[in-house]
């Protein structure tokens, strides 16, 4: 038997049995005569004591362990006579009485302790090692009980789990696809899912029901902290319901998830129209967890003989709580922030309202201090505020203070860890025009109904009118990160057409490329709506975690590659004939 207990197990109840534990060697050192060996495995740390009075050549074995080293040791349990508080096997260790090294390992490259010196990508290059460490391992011992509670749950309310395939077909919309040659059928590609989307509604027109899977989904897109070209969903569809069915029950999953994994009620789950958020925040997925609102004050600071304001389509505030004490310096570096190419604004102008009551302001030259209070009540500043304007382009000047504002309340600490807000987003636009393309293209997905009231604008040539179609589509917003989205379907062929006629396909692009769901939907396909979790994002974001990296066992880094395995990596000629490739080289 290697073990008895596991290395997180023994307390002071234990005292006086005899034990044996296997683990990793984490740290040793030594004392007068006695030697002590920190034993590490999943469950926790105990200590080993060696002492020279009781076993000299096994306490002399112990001084030549190595870190990682990994041992077999069996002893007595003993009360600690220093007892370490931190630690849930603090209170004891083992006095040892034989040891069996069941293999060496090399000096590790970095510590696997939960500060390591390793750099991201050593880490990554040695993950095994990395996943040693206790705050990653913790990172996936939380997501292993998110996906199990996730499963509790939507069985209980009998949702079937179907996997749908890896090799499907590439398809126009949506990321990039990553592409996989097909041998028997040369100069053919699959595609692996962007998600199981059609699949899904497929399994609705066969009469599934409630269908859900934890699964893999792939997109070539450029990365960031919170996208992997490869990552997890919780996919889920259901048929005969409405919107508000779905974010009932999807609510309902996301209270369950935080309440076994976390011990957390979440409060009120609000709902706002994506016009609303837009306006209020200048954002789509707004984080609640704080106020700083927008307030639009184009009406009263054009026409004022401000060039600036009076050449923007819109001028609009923030107001930051107790910033009025921002020095020259400050406000400079913050100007510098807002003008880097990422956030793209010209300038920033500011609003001083002193504790005294008094304003001060960049653009006292140009306004009254009767304005400048104008301003300030119209955006309920107290004194100790200070408001910061932008101004230019609607969209973008949104957008922007957008940035700024969470930039705002970060640095102010108002975006606590541990405090939770969701949101739901709704009645997103149908369409979003695309510049570069001259098209539109489905701000969710094709397959997205409009909302009924709004299909008779489907008819319109008129970019406004089809602007303003909105979709019966939502998304799960949780402090200010998109933990999922969904919609409901169309379910109708000819709307199906209809919307991808409205897409820029022709109705022989349509039936290639989505033939197969067009035919289901001419087979007694039921009304249906469906919503997609992003399983790491979520696993993240309820750690108060940017990264979604650190909830990946086997990540790729920022160039999507994995430094582990050295993937993607070339192939042999013999592959590539076999798949009927030719590499054309650069010149
Ligand atoms: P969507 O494209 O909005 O919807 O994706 C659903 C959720 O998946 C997460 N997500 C990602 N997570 C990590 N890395 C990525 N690259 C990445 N891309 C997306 C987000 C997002 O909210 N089939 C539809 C869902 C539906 O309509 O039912 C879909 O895939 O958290």
């Amino acid at each position: 038997m290697y073990r008895t207990h596991t290395c997180g197990e023994l307390r002071l109840s234990d005292l006086e049995k005899e034990v044996t534990l296997s683990g990793w060697v984490a740290i040793s050192r030594e004392l007068g005569g006695l030697t002590f060996v920190d034993l590490r495995d999943r469950y926790g740390i105990t200590q080993l004591v060696f002492d020279m009075d009781d076993n000299a050549e096994l306490c002399e074995q112990a001084r030549n362990l190595g870190r990682e080293f990994v041992i077999q040791a069996g002893g007595t349990v003993r009360e600690r006579a220093s007892k370490n508080p931190n630690r849930a096997t603090g209170d004891i260790e083992i006095r040892v009485t034989s040891m069996k090294v069941l293999n060496a390992s090399k000096t590790p490259p970095f510590t696997i302790q939960d500060d390591t010196d390793g750099g991201d990508d050593l880490r990554m290059k040695y993950r095994y090692l990395d996943l040693r460490r206790n705050a990653v391992q913790k990172n996936l011992l939380f997501r292993s009980d998110l996906a199990i509670e996730t499963r509790k749950y939507l069985a209980g309310l009998g949702f079937v789990e179907v996997e749908t395939p890896n090799l499907i077909k590439s398809t126009p919309e949506g990321a990039r696809d990553f592409v996989v040659p097909s041998r028997m059928n040369k100069g053919q590609f699959y595609a692996l899912p962007q998600s199981p989307q059609t699949f899904k509604q497929i399994l609705m027109v066969a009469g599934f029901d409630k269908y859900f899977q934890i699964v893999k989904c792939y997109r070539d897109e450029d990365l960031r902290a919170d996208r992997q070209p490869e990552f997890t969903q919780i996919d889920c569809e259901m048929s005969f319901v409405h919107q508000e069915d779905i974010l009932r029950t999807f609510e309902g999953l996301t209270r369950h998830l935080f309440k076994t994994t976390l011990g957390v009620e979440l409060g009120e789950f609000p709902r706002m129209t994506y016009d609303e958020a837009m306006r209020r925040f200048g954002s789509d997925k707004p984080d609640l967890r704080f106020g700083m609102e927008f307030t639009d004050l184009s009406a009263t600071a054009k026409g004022k003989g401000f060039q600036v304001f009076d050449a923007a389509e819109s001028v609009i505030a923030i107001c930051a709580p107790g910033c009025a004490g921002y020095s020259r310096k400050q406000i400079d570096e913050l100007t510098e922030w807002v003008k880097r190419p990422q956030i793209g604004a010209k300038g920033l102008v500011y609003v001083k309202y002193e504790e005294d009551g008094s304003v001060k302001s960049s653009v006292d030259k140009f306004y009254t201090p009767e304005d400048l209070q104008g301003w300030l009540q119209q955006c309920g500043a107290q004194p100790g505020d200070m408001l910061f304007l932008l101004c230019g382009e609607a969209e973008k000047t949104r957008k922007q203070l957008s940035e700024l504002r969470l930039e705002m309340g970060g640095r102010l600490g108002l975006r606590k860890t541990g405090d939770y807000k969701p949101l739901w987003v709704m009645d997103f636009p149908l369409l979003e025009w695309d510049e570069e393309e001259n098209r539109f293209f489905a701000m969710h997905h094709p397959f997205t109904s409009p909302k009924p009231d709004d299909i008779v604008k489907m008819e319109s040539s008129d970019h406004t009118v089809l602007k303003g179609i909105r979709a019966d589509a939502y998304d799960l917003v949780l402090n200010g990160v998109e933990i999922g989205g969904g919609s409901i379907r169309i379910h109708d062929r000819d709307l199906q057409s209809r919307n991808f006629r409205l897409l820029g396909f022709s109705p022989a692009e349509a039936e290639a490329q989505f033939g197969f769901l067009l035919g289901a939907f001419e087979y007694g396909a039921p009304p249906h709506g469906g919503i997609a979790f992003g399983f790491d994002r979520l696993a993240a974001v309820m750690n108060g975690a940017s990264s979604i990296r650190d909830f990946i066992a086997f990540p790729k880094n920022n160039q999507g590659r994995d430094m582990m395995i050295d993937a993607p990596d070339m192939i042999k000629e013999k592959q590539l004939e076999e798949l009927g490739i030719r590499v054309v080289k650069d010149a």
